[in-house]
């Protein structure tokens, strides 16, 4: 019968037995599965494993310095290689507004920044990858709106591109499964009830073009909104919460000085796949505790409004 002792075991004989001597990679993202794939081919194969980990200037605030840090106590010291690709990343993305342009850049810039540290390692002949089964089936057929509407680039790619056979010891098990493996691996409950981030990042949380100060301000506005969440009772049911940034700029007042500054959105949702979702019913209180903090604590924005919009017809990330 089904044991997260027992898969795990499992699994990592068929690691084993799919590795053989071969040299295998993977892009870990510093969410559950891609940790848990890599932990548990650890486990399996030891040295044979590399990890990269790419940062793209895209993700929340302090989260790139412990996905690394997490990463150390699981795997030890040096063995995940670390890439600073910010200013690459945000070059790319100059002047440009459409989402989906941001995605398609997002996505080919992650591959050759992939590619060429792969590169540099020589010899791996796999790419370990965590997909799971839920993405197995979004992406043979049966996909939500959300996959029509969204090009997303968690699956695909890379493989094609340098000929590396495809490793995916999480292929047939679904999220609540994955987590369970994650808890029996000692991986911290920070990442196994992480919730979900789009691959391209806070790039899609920021309407129109992403610049460094833009992301700064988002980072700051995000970070608050998770500060009060995370401590509050309905945190655990949320699919996701975050920040938005509309970098439209509306009047307002602060002391008797006239303020001209940005919108920032709090936008939180509940759902169980993503397919559909409706909005969080936050407490007034921490509605009023969030916006107070985000307009005297960010200095870009000026008034915070709350998306009551679920989906569908709105889809859960702005763009
Ligand atoms: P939407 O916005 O389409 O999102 O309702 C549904 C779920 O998918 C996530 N999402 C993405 N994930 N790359 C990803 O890896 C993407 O481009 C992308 N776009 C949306 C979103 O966060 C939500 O959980």
């Amino acid at each position: 019968d089904w044991t997260a002792e027992s898969i795990v075991k499992q699994q990592i004989q068929w690691l084993r037995n799919t590795a053989q001597k071969e040299k295998v990679v993977c892009a870990l993202s510093g969410g559950v599965d891609s940790v848990t794939a890599a932990v548990l081919t650890y486990r399996a194969i030891g040295d044979q494993l590399s990890c990269i980990f790419v940062n793209n200037g895209l993700m929340r605030k302090g989260e790139p310095e412990h996905v690394l840090r997490n990463m150390e106590a699981l795997l030890g010291k040096g063995r995940v290689i670390a890439v600073d690709a910010k200013d690459r990343f945000l070059k790319e993305l100059q002047g440009v507004i459409d989402p989906e342009q941001k995605r398609k850049i997002i996505g080919r810039v992650f591959i050759e920044v992939f590619e060429e540290e792969a590169r540099n390692l020589g010899d791996a002949t796999c790419l370990l990858q965590g997909t799971t089964y839920p993405d197995v089936i979004e992406s043979i057929s049966v996909c939500g709106p959300s996959v029509k509407i969204k090009s997303h680039h968690n699956v695909g790619g890379l493989p094609e591109l340098m000929h590396l056979r495809v490793i995916e010891p999480l292929r047939f098990l679904f999220k609540d499964e994955v987590r369970q493996l994650a808890i029996e691996l000692g991986i911290p409950d920070e990442i196994v009830w992480r919730q979900p981030f789009p691959g391209p990042g806070l790039a899609v949380r920021i309407i129109g073009e992403v610049t460094e100060n833009r992301l700064e301000i988002l980072r700051d506005m995000d970070y608050i909104i998770y500060q009060e969440l995370r401590n509050s009772p309905i945190f655990k049911k949320l699919w996701q919460s975050f920040g938005v940034l509309v970098p439209v700029r509306s009047v307002g007042i602060m002391g008797d000085e006239r303020t001209y500054k940005y919108v920032g959105v709090l936008r939180a949702v509940m759902s169980e796949d993503g397919m559909t979702a409706d909005w969080a019913k936050i407490s007034y209180e921490a509605l009023d505790i969030i916006a107070r903090r985000v307009v005297n604590e960010v200095a870009g924005i000026g008034r915070m409004v709350f998306d009551i919009t679920s989906k569908p017809p709105a889809t859960i990330e702005w763009e």
